[in-house]
């Protein structure tokens, strides 16, 4: 399915609601919601992990999407799937033996997600292709919401786009997706657009009009 899906970053959300958050951006519109799971060690902010991820997944109709921001991945596998997740997304930098980790999470029942930094190559993905559902290119180093687009990152989504052919792969882009950006990295064959501040702009779900902008709008 190739259609354009939102998928709002709850790292941007009002942590104490984590539940009436997701519930919210579901009312408006939201395709799948996007989990950002960091350990303080892969990149350096520490988020939330499996027991999070358990206790909003009552609050999730749609697609539980978690990015893992760990290292390693693998011993972590298995929960992050107990918890609900539908696609867990890896990065390629995280450990020497990616291909091993997609397998694992395949084998653990949730689709396969290749995350790249800004600074992999899309070459590292090339040889995974058949072996993932997702591919996710970062479009910022990834830690922290609310940070720049990084434009060079747009070659790589063509590129991808390009080497995925008829594969049922998604491309996702991850940081900066704002309704500025947004277009650009569609073009380019995104299919899949994470967003954090964009979509819940510091507000919660107790103010009036939490959301800065429309969700079908991005
Ligand atoms: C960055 C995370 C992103 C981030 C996106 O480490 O992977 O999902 O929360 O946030 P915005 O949309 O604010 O750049
Ligand atoms: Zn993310």
């Amino acid at each position: 399915d190739r259609s354009l899906k939102i998928a709002p970053s709850i790292l941007a959300a009002d942590f104490a609601n984590f539940g009436a958050e997701c519930e919210a951006v579901e009312a408006q519109g939201a395709d799948w919601v996007h989990v950002d799971v960091m350990d303080g060690h892969f990149v350096p902010n520490i988020s939330f992990g499996p027991a999070t991820c358990a206790a909003i997944r009552p609050h999730i109709k749609g697609v539980m999407d978690v990015h893992l921001m760990i290292a390693p991945v693998d011993p972590f596998i298995d929960a992050f799937a107990h918890a609900g997740a539908d696609v867990i997304t890896a990065h390629v930098e995280a450990g020497p033996h990616i291909h091993r980790t997609l397998q694992a999470i395949r084998g653990a029942g949730a689709k396969a997600g290749l995350a790249l930094n800004p600074g992999t190559p899309v070459e590292a993905a090339i040889p995974l292709l058949d072996d993932v559902d997702l591919v996710c290119v970062m479009t910022v180093n990834p830690g922290f919401g609310g940070q720049k687009f990084i434009h060079g990152q747009i070659a790589k989504i063509e590129a991808l786009r390009a080497a995925i052919g008829d594969r049922p792969v998604h491309i996702e882009v991850d940081g900066g997706v704002d309704p500025v950006t947004a277009p650009h990295v569609v073009a380019a064959g995104a299919d899949v657009l994470v967003a954090g501040s964009a979509v819940f702009k510091g507000g919660s779900v107790s103010d009036p009009d939490p959301y800065g902008i429309n969700i079908a709008a991005i």
